[in-house]
């Protein structure tokens, strides 16, 4: 499969008022066209700014370098101008609470209609019928009432359809779905994740899917990055990582899921996560790793392919940096 998005090396500082927080510390993976990859890690990781970088979207404070390549392209070398033509029509994104989004004072139809004509050049009528498609699309079967509402009048998850109309509303490449479900109770949690699956196999965008949640990547993502303290530590085709996970840190999460056929106690994750202002030195994980070495404190380990599609940042798999 061809691939839609590459991001090499990334590494983003913010300047703030207690010092240089060293948020993303060489991030790097590649999403493929129509794949759904999940991004998964504790909070406070990266996963959002990892997003955002995509998007442009940082604040002033921030310091970026590396490549962030979308159909080829480097989107970190190109002006604000092309950028506002990419964000919303080829790459979308979602957040956790559809209420931030949406603007409590205007009814469904104005919000919806504005970004469809923004996108789409097409008329009022054109718009409102492109609308009632999307809304159909998305499993809410009486658009009519829906356009009529005011965002308050809807339910949690509907809202989040609504989100996911627009997201879609310009046909684009990539969609960015950070925490979507987060903010549901699980039985519509479970639905908005099909519904992602299911539009994603009818029209083949790419999803680039952040979550805390390992049972909502079991669900529906194609492969997972497990990311730790600003790394990715660990990359696999999803049934592979459930299966046979390398790194510490995703065995340590693993061991938290509860296996409903053994009904395991919880063993949660020792320590806590460090501060990003002063980062542990080498492997970041290594205060909170059973196996570290010395070398875990002095040498960064670098994502390597352990087998095929499966690679670790680790130094009991090598790795390189060994000396
Ligand atoms: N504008 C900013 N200025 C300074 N630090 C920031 C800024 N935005 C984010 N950070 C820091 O960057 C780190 C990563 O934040 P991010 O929001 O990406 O975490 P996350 O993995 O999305 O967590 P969560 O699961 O809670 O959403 C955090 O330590 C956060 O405090
Ligand atoms: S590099 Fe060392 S500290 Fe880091 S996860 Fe591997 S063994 Fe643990
Ligand atoms: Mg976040």
């Amino acid at each position: 499969m061809k691939k839609l998005l590459e991001i090499h090396d990334l590494y983003i500082n913010f300047k703030t008022l207690w010092g240089v927080a060293k948020v993303l510390n060489g991030v790097s993976f590649d999403i493929k066209e129509g794949e759904i990859f999940g991004l998964v890690g504790e909070t406070g990781c990266g996963k959002s700014v990892t997003a955002l970088s995509i998007l442009r979207l940082l604040p002033p404070n921030a310091e970026i370098s590396g490549k962030i390549l979308f159909k080829g392209k480097n989107l970190l070398e190109k002006s604000e101008e092309d950028m506002r033509k990419i964000r919303g029509k080829e790459i979308s994104i979602i957040f956790q609470d559809p209420m931030t989004s949406l603007n409590p004072l205007f009814k469904v139809r104005d919000q919806m209609l504005d970004i469809i004509e923004l996108h789409e050049g097409l008329s009022r009528e054109e718009a409102e019928k492109h609308a009632e498609k999307l809304l159909k699309a998305v499993g809410l079967s009486d658009p009519e009432r829906i356009l009529n509402s005011y965002p308050h009048e809807l339910s949690g998850g509907m809202r989040q359809r609504i989100m996911i109309a627009m997201a879609l509303s310009s046909n684009p490449f990539l969609l960015i779905a950070d925490e979507p479900t987060t903010a549901l109770d699980v039985t519509i949690q479970k639905q908005i994740l099909e519904l992602i699956l299911d539009l994603r196999n009818r029209y083949n965008f790419s999803v680039l899917l952040i979550t805390h949640d390992l049972g909502v990547v079991a669900e529906v993502c194609d492969r997972v990055g497990v990311m730790y303290a600003g790394n990715i530590v660990e990359i696999a085709p999803t049934e592979e990582l459930f299966e046979n996970p390398l790194h510490p840190y995703t065995q340590g999460l693993l061991s938290v899921v509860p296996d409903p056929r053994t009904k395991k106690p919880l063993k949660p994750l020792k320590g806590s996560v460090p501060s990003l202002l002063n980062p542990p030195s080498g492997c970041r994980f290594h205060p909170r790793c059973i196996y570290a070495k010395d070398i875990c404190k002095r040498a960064k380990p670098e994502l390597h392919e352990h087998s095929p599609g499966h690679f670790v940042a680790c130094h009991l798999y090598g790795g390189g940096n060994c000396d």
